[in-house]
């Protein structure tokens, strides 16, 4: 924002807070997960504002407001709940967010449910959103909605006739038009997302997927530009369409792997891996994140090579999420099993134990210590808006002596190109031959590898992210968009670069 008066709204389905009864019957704050808590918090730290969303909670609850206070003191920002009710969060939020936009986005298709009911739920839930921005918000504000769950908002703020300039960020893939138009509901949607001044998106690649849906669905919609922003006109409104890939607050994460709390615990986990190479991997419990196969990948190295028996560990960590949801469920049972049978086969009774298996949440000096411990970060979803493990794993590498395994389909592959060692995640050979290759590689390639990702991600950090967007809604010259040295240079060839 230019003026100190503007305030900055975010609107999101989810606040940085989730709430849960203890045994007691008292609600109980817990911090959020998933990357998009992790990149706005330190934003609305850094710059206040007001954070519009749903506190987590799955019951009918009248009103948890006199709570947020209490959650959201010394944040710097307000916080303020829009109560959902039980069919709300099972149409809403597990049905249209989780099992249709978030299946279709990432290219899943298959596993999409497309319940009309969901579709009907969704907008009126948008519409409560909407309310409460409109509410929250004056003329002058700029009202910042985020991700899958509230694509309706700003049409249905347009009619509330909010005076505010409203933009979007989309934290998920956007799929090409093949995948987009089975959609039953393509033409409502994206003539909602045109509403927004600004429709911002992870990567060049989603930016393109976009204006193809609107070039094939909207008639009369006129693109102009090239670029890291372009402008559409459509029915007499001008809307901005750019691309601005996300990310952490790199100097916090560095600050924190460099901590004597954060240096003990990590030597702690060398402690109890002796001689052995850590090789970790961070994800939600979803199934874009492509564990399954990764571990697959793990038994296929220890079969092929067996010269790595006993000289590297899996650590997998899986971060409990939409459990309520069965495809979710059904999928930590594969893990599981798949965890079993790799141990099962290769351990040695009272020493080396090849996958250790995590499934909880983590705390922040833990997570860091294991990234700070890791040497080899193994991160291969099939799809990915960005990936922030991967940049919050580099950023925790202070010793710059370890290698980033990428998968070519998150986001982040598109800024950190070939400094990480991309593999196809389908491909289990191919994702086994690069942990072998990570390995045995040299220090001098690993360190430079390392600094080159670490260099990028401090420079493009989410500070630069939120200027950056927050410029393009106001800017004038729209040339003025410069974006990562990578990003420029693979975003030209696009994937087809990386094959
Ligand atoms: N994370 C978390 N709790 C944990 C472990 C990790 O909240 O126990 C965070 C992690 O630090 C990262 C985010 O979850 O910021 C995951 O973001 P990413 O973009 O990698 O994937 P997403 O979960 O958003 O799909
Ligand atoms: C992804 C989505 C976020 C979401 C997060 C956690 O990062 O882009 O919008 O908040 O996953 O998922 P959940 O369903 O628990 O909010």
């Amino acid at each position: 924002m230019t003026k100190q008066h503007e305030r900055l709204i975010v609107v999101s389905n989810r606040l940085p807070f989730s709430f849960r009864r203890d045994d007691s019957g008292k609600w109980r704050a817990e911090a959020s997960g998933g990357g998009l808590v992790t990149a706005l918090l330190p934003v609305l730290r850094h710059r206040g504002g007001i954070w519009i969303g749903w506190p987590g909670t799955s019951e009918d609850v009248p009103d948890i407001s006199p709570e947020l206070p209490v959650a959201g003191e010394d944040t710097g920002f307000t916080l303020q709940a829009v109560s959902l009710t039980a069919e709300e969060v099972r149409n809403f939020y597990e049905g249209f967010s989780n099992e249709v936009i978030w299946p279709l986005f990432h290219d899943m298709q298959l596993l999409c449910n497309f319940d009309p009911a969901y579709w009907r739920t969704y907008r009126e839930v948008n519409r409560k959103f909407a309310r409460a921005a409109h509410k929250a918000s004056r003329a002058g504000d700029f009202i910042w909605v985020h991700d899958y769950h509230l694509m309706n908002v700003a049409l249905e703020l347009r009619r509330l006739g909010t005076k505010a300039r409203i933009g979007f960020f989309l934290h998920i893939p956007f799929p090409p038009p093949d995948i987009y138009l089975k959609l039953p509901w393509r033409m409502a949607l994206i003539d909602a997302l045109l509403q927004f001044d600004l429709v911002g998106f992870q990567t060049a690649h989603d930016r393109r997927n976009f204006l193809q849906c609107v070039r094939a669905l909207v008639k009369d919609a006129e693109i102009d530009g090239r670029g890291q922003i372009v402008q559409a006109s459509v029915g007499g409104r001008e809307v901005r369409i750019g691309n601005f890939p996300i990310s952490i607050d790199y100097n916090a994460f560095m600050r924190q792997a460099a901590s004597p709390e954060v240096a003990a615990r990590a030597k702690e986990l060398h402690r109890m891996l002796p001689n052995r190479n850590v090789i970790l991997g961070i994800d939600r419990l979803d199934y874009t994140k492509g564990i399954p196969l990764r571990l697959q990948a793990f038994q296929d190295l220890l079969t092929r090579y067996p010269d790595l028996r006993e000289r590297v560990s899996l650590i997998q960590v899986v971060v409990p999420s939409r459990e309520d949801i069965a495809q979710y469920r059904d999928l930590k049972t594969e893990i599981e099993q798949l965890v079993g049978r790799i141990n099962g086969t290769f351990v040695q009774p009272g020493g080396w134990v090849p996958v250790w298996y995590v499934y909880r949440s983590l705390s922040r000096v833990d997570l860091i210590a294991y990234y700070r411990a890791a040497d080899i970060g193994l991160i291969t979803p099939l799809k990915d808006g960005m990936n922030l493990v991967a940049k919050e794993y580099c950023a925790c590498s202070i010793e710059e002596d370890c290698t980033l395994i990428l998968s070519e389909f998150a986001g982040a592959a598109m800024q950190l190109g070939r400094s990480a060692l991309l593999v196809n995640p389908y491909d289990i050979e191919g994702v086994a031959d690069a942990i072998h290759r990570a390995f045995h590689m040299d220090k001098a390639e690993r360190q430079a590898r390392m600094r080159r990702m670490r260099r990028s991600i401090r420079e493009y950090d989410v500070f630069w992210w939120v200027d950056s967007f927050l410029r393009a809604a106001i800017t004038k010259d729209l040339r003025a968009f410069p974006l990562p040295e990578n990003h420029v240079a693979d975003e030209s060839a696009d994937h087809a670069l990386l094959f």
